[in-house]
């Protein structure tokens, strides 16, 4: 028993913290060295990770009595890491698994689970789990007492608040209480209890909602009074961004708990938004920090030194938001508007998270997460409010914070970051009255390179390094991981790579083997008749004789390109040769005429003022099906404005022309853009070109263009051929009379492709690091051009750890010239192999000898 004077503090453990017998190990070492400095400890335990949802399992499923494998699941978890800790677990645990038995049964029986039986069954995670967690402890330290906080937690009722959320997710008092602090400390001076549970007025189990543990915790320090609250899971703190869309986030080495709790409320979940403000209340510091790397010293939150300056501490994003547009003429004169609508949203209650308000609209947005039963009853709900005005749902958007002190006098910093919105539509943008927010609402697949843009602007270009810390490969020593993957065609034959630019110096070079691969990938498009290899993408000719041998035709741009096959493949059937020029000469449609390969136009034009060159002739036309996509607006080749295709309102005068000179149209072609990994895009572009062919008549081929998009570094997606397979057999089977042609060039060649080139020198400007190499944009333009992101790695030392962040730069004369930007890396030396990978298109074909300096040769394996 503790003498009743004793310093607190208050340690929590997550699910992963306390599943592994390495982080028992841990969590033992942290309690023993608490006890050196002096401190009491009261120790919050959660379930085993993933017992919570078994648990949530069994009640969905104990109606159908399907429980029986998930029951004898939930024992073996805490029957193996009992075992695993030495632990006698029948003895500690039989009750208990009794009473979890029971429960299950119960529910069965009845044929489903009322909110209390639901909170009892969810208790018992933790219940099971704090038995062999404090039994180690009092094994391992001769002290540890096991204490239910169903007994100090005591949960209260709120006015206006559902049965089901004092049940499932209740909340406590935040003030001191002397009764739980006496209780915990005649059970001290080292205690154990559950997080997640407590009980209500009425004595009955009640449960605080999911990620409950870190609210338990906070509740025990404030009500104990503890000096310090820890938080241990299994990252390492809290982030400038998620590290697993931007690698180079940074740990935040504090934070004010204004700013936690921002961050917490808008995505980050490693601290539950409620366990914050328990702990500001009675100025109780919160320390995140990693069991697996207790070293580590984590984020801090408290209101120490937070200075005053501005500072973007986090770019955070909440996927999958529904914003809520409400459209009325004459809004603001109808008095009581808002507050109609607002009824409606409390009626149904869906609390409403960012508002942005204009003349005649007022749109909201609704944060899944707080909002779970949204789509239960959507419709009343939309149909009540559309009573008061035209209501439209959008989804599939996320929400992009820009979080920290201050915001809005940096706005101007932003500047380049922007580039991003000039495509996409931004559907709302709220800044906070706090000025601790700022946020942007996107559509979803465009939030996660916002999020990498404004990252890279506001906090890697920020030059702050005070409240940031190391990133989390650097923390955690851990590669990329295209490193990590072993079956990345480069890393196999690594060693052939390092003595090619040994002999040959700066290199593209291209894997054979992997052409072939993505030729078999694009070959499972069952509904696509013909492929032409875009020989844009790369024109060299050992590549071309890969695909020539494969059987695909060729898609040209230029005359010479028309040459360079020809000259290759002299025996060609020259109708394998498509020809698709933009803008060319006259000349250069005479040739293509001649040498009787398909030609397309994409202009009326040439019909217009040339008609004797085409009179009679068999023709492709490519159409410009009115939108655009792909990786950047330089590559859409759709809308008004690209230059590209002849426009749908101009259809009825080509009709016109074909019968006038007599032209046969054959195809239809059309291709909006590079880089789409949207898997519907082409069968959309079918259906258009269908409907243009329709009212031209005679049409049998439709070329549905290139375009296909690939993984250009670890953080992004692939493209789903199977989607695209799937949707293609759909319009086939609808539209069989039609010949589907593709052209893709980047898709079949960019794997397959690397530049190596080696390292010159080496220079740190303060924190911003530079690694030099002997060739840049002059060989490899698209960082420069696209501010694309490739992988980058330094081949010589694969096995390396990485241990800082730089810049890989070229020796051409312009800031521009990177091939990467705020990379991790290990420590390089000159001589050193880089290898940027997936620059088999685009890359050597875009080269030049910018500053007299020869571009990379190519080679081929
Ligand atoms: N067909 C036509 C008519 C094209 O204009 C293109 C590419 C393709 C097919 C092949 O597209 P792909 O499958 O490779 O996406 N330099 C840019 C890409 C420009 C694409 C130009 N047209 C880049 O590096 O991203």
């Amino acid at each position: 028993m503790s003498d009743g004077n004793s310093r607190w503090i208050v340690l929590k453990f997550g699910g992963t913290s306390v599943s592994s017998v390495a982080n028992w190990k841990n969590i033992v070492s942290v309690i023993k060295q608490r006890k050196a400095e002096g401190f009491s400890v009261c120790m919050v335990h959660s379930a085993l990770s993933g017992i919570s949802d078994k648990l949530e399992q069994i009640i969905a499923q104990a109606p159908e009595k399907e429980t029986g494998n998930l029951v004898q699941e939930v024992k073996d978890r805490h029957y193996d890491l009992g075992r695993d800790l030495d632990l006698p677990v029948d003895e500690l645990l039989s009750d208990r698994f009794d009473e979890f038995e029971h429960i299950v049964k119960g529910i069965e029986l009845i044929g489903e689970a009322s909110y209390r039986v639901q909170a009892r069954l969810l208790a018992m995670g933790e219940l099971m789990a704090t038995k062999l967690g404090a039994a180690y402890v009092q094994k391992e330290l001769g002290e540890g007492t096991w204490v239910d906080s169903r007994d100090c937690i005591k949960t209260i009722a709120p006015k206006n608040t559902s049965e089901r959320s004092l049940i499932l997710s209740a909340i406590s008092e935040t003030d001191r209480d002397p009764a739980v602090q006496k209780q915990v400390e005649e059970a001290g001076p080292v205690v154990v209890t559950q997080g997640f549970i407590g009980s209500d007025a009425e004595g009955k189990t009640v449960v605080l909602g999911r990620g409950g543990s870190d609210v338990s915790a906070a509740y025990f320090a404030a009500k104990i009074g503890a000096e310090r609250l820890e938080i241990w899971t299994d990252v390492p703190g809290l982030f400038s961004a998620n590290p697993q869309n931007v690698p180079s986030a940074r740990l935040l080495n504090h934070l004010s708990y204004e700013e936690a709790q921002e961050i917490a409320t808008n995505g980050a979940e490693v601290l539950h938004p409620r366990s914050i403000m328990p702990a500001r209340k009675h100025q109780i510091p919160i320390h995140v920090r990693c069991t697996q790397r207790p070293e580590l010293s984590g984020t801090v939150i408290s209101d120490e030194a937070s200075a005053d300056e501005a500072l973007v501490k986090t770019i955070a994003m909440r996927k999958d938001v529904v914003l809520i547009s409400m459209d009325s003429l004459g809004m603001w004169q109808a008095v009581g508007f808002l507050a109609d609508a607002a009824n409606v949203f409390k009626r149904y209650g869906l609390s409403i998270d960012l508002v942005s308000t204009s003349e005649s609209n007022v749109t909201v947005s609704l944060d899944p997460g707080l909002n779970t039963h949204f789509y239960d009853v959507r419709e009343p709900f939309i149909e009540e409010l559309s009573q008061l005005c035209k209501v439209n749902v959008i989804e599939s958007v996320s929400a992009v914070s820009l979080l920290g002190r201050r915001i809005r006098t940096i706005l101007h910093q932003l500047g380049g970051a922007f580039e991003v919105f000039e495509e996409h539509k931004v559907y709302l943008v709220s800044q906070a009255a706090n000025d601790l927010n700022f946020t942007f609402v996107v559509e979803n697949d465009q939030a996660d390179k916002l999020v990498r843009q404004l990252h890279e602007h506001v906090i890697t270009q920020s030059g702050n390094q005070q409240s940031f810390g190391l990133t989390w490969p650097e923390l955690m020593g851990e590669q990329e991981e295209d490193v990590r993957d072993q079956s990345v065609w480069w890393k196999e034959k690594q060693q052939q790579l390092l003595d090619i630019v040994e002999e040959e110096g700066p290199s593209y070079v291209y894997d054979t083997q992997t052409l072939e691969k993505y030729a078999g990938l694009i070959q499972e498009i069952e509904a696509v008749d013909r492929t032409l290899y875009a020989i844009k993408a790369n024109a060299n000719p050992e590549v071309m004789r890969t695909f020539h041998s494969l059987g695909f035709g060729f898609e040209c741009v230029s005359i010479g390109e028309v040459h360079r096959v020809i000259e290759l493949f002299p025996d060609i059937d020259r109708k394998d040769i498509l020809f698709t020029p933009n803008f060319a000469p006259k000349s250069e449609y005479e040739e293509a005429l001649e040498l009787e390969v398909n030609l397309t136009l994409d202009n009326i034009y040439p019909l217009q003022q040339w008609p004797e060159v085409f009179r009679g002739q068999e023709l492709f036309l490519r159409i410009d099906p009115g939108h655009g996509h792909g990786h950047h607006k330089h590559v859409k080749t759709g809308g008004v404005h690209s230059k590209f295709g002849i426009p749908r309102f101009e259809i009825e005068e080509v009709a016109e022309l074909v019968e006038e000179l007599n032209l046969t149209i054959k195809g239809l072609h059309a291709h909006i853009g590079s880089g789409i990994k949207d898997p519907l895009s082409w069968k959309r572009t079918a259906i258009i070109l269908h409907e243009v062919a329709e009212q031209l008549g005679g049409v049998d081929i439709l070329d549905l263009g290139g375009g296909f998009g690939i993984r250009e570094n670890d953080t992004q997606a692939h493209l789903d051929i199977k989607q695209v397979n799937e949707s293609l057999n759909e319009f086939k089977e609808a539209e069989p009379q039609y010949e589907l042609w593709v052209e893709p060039g980047r898709f079949l060649v960019a794997v397959a492709g690397v530049l190596l080139t080696r390292v010159t020198q080496l220079k740190g400007k303060g924190q911003v690091k530079y690694v030099g190499v002997d060739t840049g944009m002059n060989s490899f333009i698209r960082p420069a051009l696209y501010g694309a992101r490739h992988t980058i790695v330094n081949l010589s030392r694969l096995e390396e750890p990485n241990s800082q962040s730089v810049n890989i730069v070229g020796p051409i004369c312009e800031s521009g010239d990177k091939l990467g930007i705020d990379r991790l890396f290990p420590q390089c030396k000159e001589g050193d192999v880089i290898l940027v990978a997936n620059t088999g298109a685009y890359g050597q074909v875009m080269s030049s000898d910018y500053n007299l300096r020869a571009p990379a040769k190519d080679v081929v394996i």
